[in-house]
């Protein structure tokens, strides 16, 4: 790393590990701190969605991460009030077979302070290691630079513990400082939403003998006395949540002991049930809100710092992520002086309907552009936003595009980003987001609606098992599947072509771009032949062996370029050189002569 870092990360919650990482591994430096004195305990958002584990499997921490985890547990409802018949059974997201083009399409548990844990030590092996008692106190942006003061501590003349102001100058400051951040706030964002009326909740995570651990249960009703008891990766563990309107939360928060009592009323199961100690407690205040804008000047927020969500949508850690993965290699590519600051706008741009999509806050967010009086902003944000909410993926966030940005290419169907107007006139002046509970079946169906459209520019890359190597760059450990040729640092130019001329005229258009962004990959249909000057100029050739890649990329026959951006998601499908220019021309800048 260098002596001074450009980039400085404030908050090491998931969000900013993620970010770190992945500005690491695309050749940024930073640094990365948070002002708790040592790594936070507790369960908290342990829900891993399929796209984060995809984008874990991109960090190389996928496997890892599956050995340490659970499969998310069939919850059960019990009768009350004696509380041991189950009144219902049922998965809160149903198990299903992986498939080609989706090799991780299971929720999976692990405590956000164990994700955190396996995340420090692929920070560590890329040489960050996370500056505990650090707080950013202050901080004031020029055009070319963020000057921060940090209380940060120190040894004094006598090897005792101080804290001391530093002050330090970075290109860009990243705020991933969670929902009570210092960075939204100093940027004037604002925090649009609204605060469920919902009882505060309490939130932990306590032992538990004599309750089935394959089993997440709950008992009660959610607007009155309601407790939820997930198990956990760790024996005995459960991790609650806990509503009721007598609850004092403030005590409780106090003196934990008080809660077994209630645990014991809440179930009603005297007996069998022995609860132990409480390892970790907080309250929690349903929030739904979301920034206006994901950035402002050279300062960028991410994670809690930009949205929160309800607690019961398991959403919040996961969204959070893909923001650090959809921000990462852009400022990283910038402050390697290989992309324009232009690039950067694009973060906001491909987040925004996304996010608020998956908030239902559409309302809120087009109400602060109206009074902004912008009306192409506004129906633009229409658009986008329903083009966001019907293939979002639902809580999988398998769905989870881009179709709308600026920089994505599509000559293939150019066309499908523009939703045609009917559906769009359908919607009137209400958006079906508030309807969700009314409307389940439509609701359900449109996350879902993902599957059955044509791949487009903007669409999560899917993988493709089954590849045989015939060339790979050196170092490179044996691999099979398209996923593991994939890569998280730089563009990947898929040829679907076996034409020596198609493939070497793509590869001499490539040649004026930064090389070391991009890497070339020949996909060959079974059992064709290529020339070995074409094969010597790319960095990979691969066998689709049995077809899964021509398939699920089902290219048209003047289609056969892909590219697929670090983040996952396809930046182009192209026929053309000249669109092979235009995208890449839109990301990158060209190396001077
Ligand atoms: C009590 C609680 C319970 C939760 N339960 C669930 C749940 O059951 N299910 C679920 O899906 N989600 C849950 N969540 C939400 C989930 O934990 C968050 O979505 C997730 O942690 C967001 O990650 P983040 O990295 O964006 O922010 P955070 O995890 O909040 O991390 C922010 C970090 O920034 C640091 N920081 C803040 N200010 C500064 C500063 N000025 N200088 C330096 N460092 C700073 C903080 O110490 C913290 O480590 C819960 C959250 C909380 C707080
Ligand atoms: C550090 O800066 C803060 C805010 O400006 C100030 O309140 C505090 O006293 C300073 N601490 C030291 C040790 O100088």
């Amino acid at each position: 790393m260098s002596a001074h870092p450009e980039i400085l990360v404030c908050g090491a919650g998931p969000s900013g590990l993620v970010m770190a990482l992945a500005l690491l591994r695309n050749g940024a430096s930073v640094r990365l701190i948070d002002r708790e004195p040592t790594s936070r305990l507790g369960q908290r958002g342990a829900g891993i969605m399929p796209r984060s584990l995809e984008l874990f499997h991109a960090l190389g921490i996928s496997q890892d991460i599956i050995e340490k985890s659970i499969p998310a547990p069939k919850a059960v409802v019990y009768q009350m009030p004696e509380g041991t018949q189950p009144l219902s059974k049922f998965d809160m997201w149903p198990p299903v077979e992986a498939t080609a083009k989706y090799p991780f399409p299971n929720v999976i548990m692990l405590g956000q302070d164990h994700l955190e844990q396996v995340l420090r030590t692929a920070l560590r092996e890329v040489g960050c290691e996370v500056e505990w008692g650090t707080t950013l106190v202050s901080f004031e942006q020029s055009p070319s630079s963020v000057r921060t003061v940090l209380s940060r501590p120190h040894n004094g003349p006598n090897g005792e513990h101080i804290q001391i102001n530093e002050t330090s100058t970075f290109r860009y400051l990243i705020g991933t400082d969670g929902a009570r951040g210092v960075v939204r706030k100093a940027l004037g964002l604002s925090f649009l939403g609204e605060t469920s009326n919902a009882h505060n909740l309490v939130v932990g995570d306590v032992m538990v003998h004599g309750l089935d651990p394959k089993l997440w249960h709950m008992w009660g009703q959610f607007e009155n006395n309601w407790l939820s008891l997930r198990p956990t990766e760790v024996p005995y563990m459960f991790s609650f949540l806990l509503s009721g309107p007598e609850i004092d939360h403030t005590t409780i928060v106090q003196r934990p002991e008080l809660l077994k009592p209630i645990f014991v009323e809440y179930t009603g199961r005297r007996k069998d049930i022995v609860f132990g100690d409480v390892v970790w407690l907080s309250t929690y205040r349903p929030n739904i809100r979301m920034v206006n804008k994901f950035s402002s000047g050279r300062v960028f927020v991410a994670g809690d710092s930009a949205h929160i969500h309800s607690v019961t949508g398991g959403q919040g850690m996961n969204v959070g992520i893909q923001d650090s993965f959809n921000l990462a290699w852009k400022l990283a590519l910038v402050t390697r002086n290989l992309a324009p600051e232009s690039l950067l706008d694009t973060y906001n741009e491909e987040r925004t309907p996304v996010v608020a999509a998956m908030l239902n806050q559409i309302t809120a967010l087009l109400q602060e552009t109206r009074t902004e009086k912008n009306q192409a902003v506004d129906v633009r944000t229409r658009r986008t936003a329903i083009s966001a909410w019907k293939y979002n993926g639902g809580v999988l966030q398998l769905g989870v595009n881009c179709r709308w940005s600026s920089i994505v290419l599509d000559e293939q169907s150019p066309d499908e980003t523009d939703l045609d107007d009917d559906e769009f006139a359908d919607f009137g002046d209400d958006f079906p987001f508030e309807e969700e509970e009314e409307n389940e079946d439509e609701f359900s169906s449109a996350n879902d609606a993902y599957l059955e459209r044509p791949l487009g520019a903007g669409d999560r890359a899917p993988d493709a098992p089954g590849l045989v190597i015939h060339k790979h760059p050196a170092s490179t450990k044996p691999i099979s599947r398209l996923f593991d040729v994939l890569s998280d640092s730089k563009h990947s130019l898929l040829i679907f072509n076996d034409n020596p001329n198609r493939c070497s005229s793509a590869m001499r258009l490539l040649g004026s771009f930064p090389r070391d962004a991009v890497q070339a990959v020949i996909v060959l249909r079974p059992q064709a032949q290529l020339s070995p000057e074409v094969s010597a100029v790319a960095d990979w050739v691969i066998e689709d062996h049995n077809g899964h890649a021509y398939s699920a990329y089902s290219l048209r026959e003047d289609c056969d370029i892909v590219v697929v951006r670090p983040d996952g998601l396809i930046g182009a499908i192209l026929r053309s050189g000249k669109g092979l220019l235009r995208y890449f021309d839109a990301v990158f800048k060209r190396p001077s002569l």
